[in-house]
């Protein structure tokens, strides 16, 4: 298996670790998202030690699991942070992340936000359009500080991908284009509040091989000797995340294949590197668990209700994802057991539907099933939709576990609305 991790069965049963999920889910309830410790270190280790010879700065993406325990470990892990936004940063700068490893992108940074991240001194703005370096340059120099910069390429190739998660191409809203970026450096003395220090790409996420990097980084390269040659301080490139693990039957590359792909090019380019990483590090860290509520049949189709939604995991419904579902307990060989199953949420929705057409071995109610590889974009893209509590988290580490978020209560659900008395008289 490309990247092992720490979820296995010990006589039958579902462990994290050493603890077994069901003791887990049964002490916090149910749904619940668990992690892997070990897990969450060994991919960060793993990557860095693959661009060992570059001594990278790996900026885990927040976007991908948020979880100030989460951030907070992998910061002491020596990882920088990728923000997208001022809520981000707060988060970050609470995890313990040094200002100087936090790099923010977004294609929308209000002025607030850049005011913000430039008063906690963060390390670069990745910077998406030339209206957004003249905002980020004003700010700046109003506050009598020079951003550093990297302006975020679009380097217009294609990945195999989701269409949904695919931002490498000429026509999606993020980055600048080649031409553009170009023109901007060869002006790179028209904005004194800002330091162009490097160039930014990201060619998309869950891409399991090297050569859309490999490409994009050509393409930036090319940016760099232009760039340098009109005098921009470029010293940084900053490759972006989208490292593809393996849901289903994917045979993404190792971070050692692929650093072997592009490292010979970044050593030549005498660059300074930074990783964006977040779906290698925490995706198949984390798992949710859930609960069969019911089971009922209907025009041929069975169905094993659960208590998890799309409101607490939406990649199957967004995107039509793929994730593994098993029980934690045994059931395999069992006289049902080769029953295939829809695996569906309680939520009011035709999409809210988890999994379909799953061998699940023999289940019955009561009973709780893991949903694997959703450690990242999981707890991130919860909601309270249906007024739904978003679910508790929990990390374990060897054969400890602690709660790193508690289940959300019934007053949080309402803690922001207001009825205006004046209005409803
Ligand atoms: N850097 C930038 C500029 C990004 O836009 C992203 C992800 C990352 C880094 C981290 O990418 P990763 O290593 O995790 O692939 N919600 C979707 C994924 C959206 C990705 C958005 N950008 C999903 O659940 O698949």
């Amino acid at each position: 298996m490309y990247y092992p991790h720490d979820f296995h069965r010990v006589k039958g049963e579902l462990y994290c670790e050493r603890v077994p999920v069901a003791r887990i889910a049964e002490a916090v309830g149910t749904p619940v998202y668990i992690y892997s410790y070990k897990t969450l270190v060994d991919h960060f280790r793993k990557l860095q030690r693959a661009f060992r010879v570059m001594h990278p700065l790996i900026c885990f993406s927040v976007k991908a699991n948020g979880n100030l325990a989460i951030l907070r470990l992998l910061v002491r892990e020596g990882a920088g942070l990728d923000i997208v936004s001022g809520g981000e940063l707060y988060k970050a700068l609470l995890a313990g992340c040094s200002p100087s490893k936090v790099v923010f992108a977004s294609v929308g940074k209000g002025a607030g936000e850049i005011r913000e991240a430039l008063r906690a001194r963060i390390f670069c703005f990745n910077v998406e359009s030339e209206t957004e370096l003249e905002a980020i340059d004003r700010i700046a120099r109003a506050m009598r500080t020079v951003a550093r910069v990297a302006l975020r390429l679009n380097p217009d190739v294609e990945a195999r991908t989701h269409h949904y998660i695919r931002t490498g191409v000429a026509e999606s809203k993020f980055g600048i284009d080649q031409r553009a970026a170009r023109l901007i450096l060869q002006r790179h003395e028209a904005f004194p509040g800002v330091r162009m220090a490097g160039i930014h790409i990201h060619v998309g996420s869950q891409i399991t091989e090297a050569r859309p990097f490999v490409e994009g980084i050509r393409r930036a390269a090319a940016v760099i000797e232009d760039g340098r040659r009109a005098g921009a301080p470029l010293e940084w490139l900053n490759l972006g995340g989208g490292l593809g693990i393996i849901y289903k039957d994917e045979r993404p590359q190792t971070p050692r294949q692929f650093a072997a792909a592009v490292l010979p090019t970044l050593c030549r380019l005498q660059v300074r590197l930074i990783l964006e990483p977040g779906r290698f590090i925490v995706g198949n860290a984390g798992i949710l668990v859930t609960e069969v509520l019911y089971l009922k049949r209907a025009r041929g189709r069975r169905f094993a209700v659960v208590d998890a939604g799309m409101n607490d995991l939406i990649r199957p419904a967004l995107y039509g994802a793929y994730h593994e579902v098993i029980p934690t307990g045994s059931a395999q060989g069992a006289s049902n057991g080769q029953l295939r199953y829809d695996v569906v949420g309680p939520i009011c929705e035709s999409a809210d539907v988890l999994a379909r057409r799953r061998r699940l071995g023999r289940i019955r109610p009561g009973q709780f099933l893991a949903v694997l590889g959703a450690g990242a974009y999981g707890s991130t893209m919860a909601s309270n939709y249906n007024g739904r509590l978003r679910p508790a988290e929990v990390l374990v580490r060897g054969t400890r576990w602690a709660l790193i978020r508690r289940r959300e209560t019934r007053r949080d659900l309402i803690r922001h609305d207001v009825i205006p008395h004046s209005l409803l008289k």
